[in-house]
């Protein structure tokens, strides 16, 4: 296959949830920056030709010299207030060429090159919108303004989504355009159905969670010791 896959990258959060004192993409796991630790795996994606991100303002010298050394094109680019502004931001400065947009998460640095494969794969065979979706393991309650259960809705259909999304790039290109920018959607995939254009799934990894709290910190450490020490 020829590289034909942009990856648009988000981290321009403040991660004030992890409460770590420091951006979270710059955030040590193992030794090695959050950020680093995403742009690798995906660099890594036999699809990818280039990759896109979006960081804090003060940080993008900071950040071009972090991510200069690997092997496929990384250009870094000031995100904005919100995190639609800073996709938007890097979708402004991607190579128009390249017909695959891919949307990830900084903040998912352990989702594995495979899956970056396999939704750019789904793209390719034809599908406008591409999300990567696990089943809901807890069961989900819908309360009232003051705790109260009102429904416990069917997980059955229910899916947590993950990233990378996929788009065809003139899909994601008119998403934005249409966009509200006071609106602040939570995925990528969400502005698209807002056009009305069919977003379909394919299986996620656990390993694609997103690093939120300071629980997930600890979940990331033991998956790359795990990694380091090799198979059992
Ligand atoms: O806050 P949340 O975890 O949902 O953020 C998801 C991703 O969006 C993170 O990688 C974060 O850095 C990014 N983001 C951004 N620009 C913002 C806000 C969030 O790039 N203004």
């Amino acid at each position: 296959v020829d590289r034909d896959t942009v990856v648009l990258v988000p981290a321009a959060g403040r991660g004030e949830r992890l409460g770590a004192g420091v951006p979270k993409a710059l955030c040590l796991l193992a030794g090695e920056p959050l950020l680093r630790h995403a742009v690798r795996r995906i660099a890594a994606a036999r699809s990818v030709a280039a990759v896109v991100v979006a960081v804090p303002a003060d940080q993008v010298d900071a950040v071009r010299a972090l991510l200069g050394d690997l092997a496929v094109a990384v250009t870094v680019v000031a995100g904005g207030a919100t995190r639609q502004a800073s996709v938007g931001a890097a979708l402004a400065a991607a190579p128009p060429a390249l017909p695959i947009v891919l949307v990830h998460d900084a903040a998912r640095c352990l989702a594995p090159t495979d899956l970056v494969d396999t939704v750019a794969d789904a793209v390719r065979s034809g599908q406008d919108a591409v999300v990567p979706v696990l089943p809901v393991l807890d069961t989900v309650k819908a309360v009232d303004p003051d705790g109260v259960v009102v429904a416990t809705v069917d997980r059955a259909p229910l899916r947590a989504v993950q990233t990378p999304q996929g788009f065809q790039r003139s899909v994601l290109v008119a998403a934005h355009a249409a966009a509200d920018p006071t609106d602040d959607p939570t995925d990528d995939a969400g502005m698209v159905e807002r056009l009305g254009t069919a977003v379909r799934t394919v299986s996620g990894s656990e390993e694609a969670f997103k690093v939120t709290r300071p629980i997930d910190l600890v979940l990331a450490e033991a998956l790359l010791a795990r990694t380091l020490a090799g198979p059992p």
